[in-house]
């Protein structure tokens, strides 16, 4: 049998759906991250949904209709220092907890999830 990706490792659409719900509750609620997401996180979600997809090894839902993601050129608008990036993490971690994804698939995510959120800062610390 082919070797399964992490998509559908943590259980596919449904469960990276609840991931991200999960997550931009969290975003919303954190005093560092809200002030530069926009109000309505509804279009946000549906992004993130399709691109985590495909980060994930499903199929290339954010591509099909966005294009390459060049996710750093993307989030160049934003002021995105250590601490945002840190705090994007814990709001992640938060969901993972709560949608139950343990075990090293998790650990693996995480780390990936780690490297592209560093990757990201584009801000000094103010
Ligand atoms: C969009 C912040 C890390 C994936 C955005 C937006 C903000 C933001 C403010 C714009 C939201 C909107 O206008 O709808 C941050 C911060 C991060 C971070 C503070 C901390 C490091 C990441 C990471 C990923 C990611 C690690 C991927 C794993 C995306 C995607 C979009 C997005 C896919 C939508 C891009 C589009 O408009 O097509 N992010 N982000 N972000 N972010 Fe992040």
């Amino acid at each position: 049998k082919e070797e399964q990706s992490p998509f559908e490792g943590i259980g596919g659409q449904e469960t990276l759906s609840r991931l991200v719900d999960t997550f931009y509750i969290h975003v919303k609620n954190h005093p560092e991250l809200s002030p530069i997401f926009p109000e309505d996180l509804t279009e946000t979600a549906r992004k993130q949904k399709q691109f985590l997809t495909q980060f994930l090894g499903g199929p290339p839902l954010y591509t099909e209709e966005h294009g390459h993601p060049r996710l750093r050129a993307r989030h160049m608008p934003f002021p995105i220092t250590p601490s945002r990036a840190s705090a994007w993490l814990s709001c992640m971690k938060l969901a993972m907890d709560e949608v139950g994804l343990e075990g090293p698939l998790r650990e693996h995510i995480f780390d990936r999830l780690t490297f592209t959120a560093h990757h990201m800062v584009n801000t000094p610390e103010e």
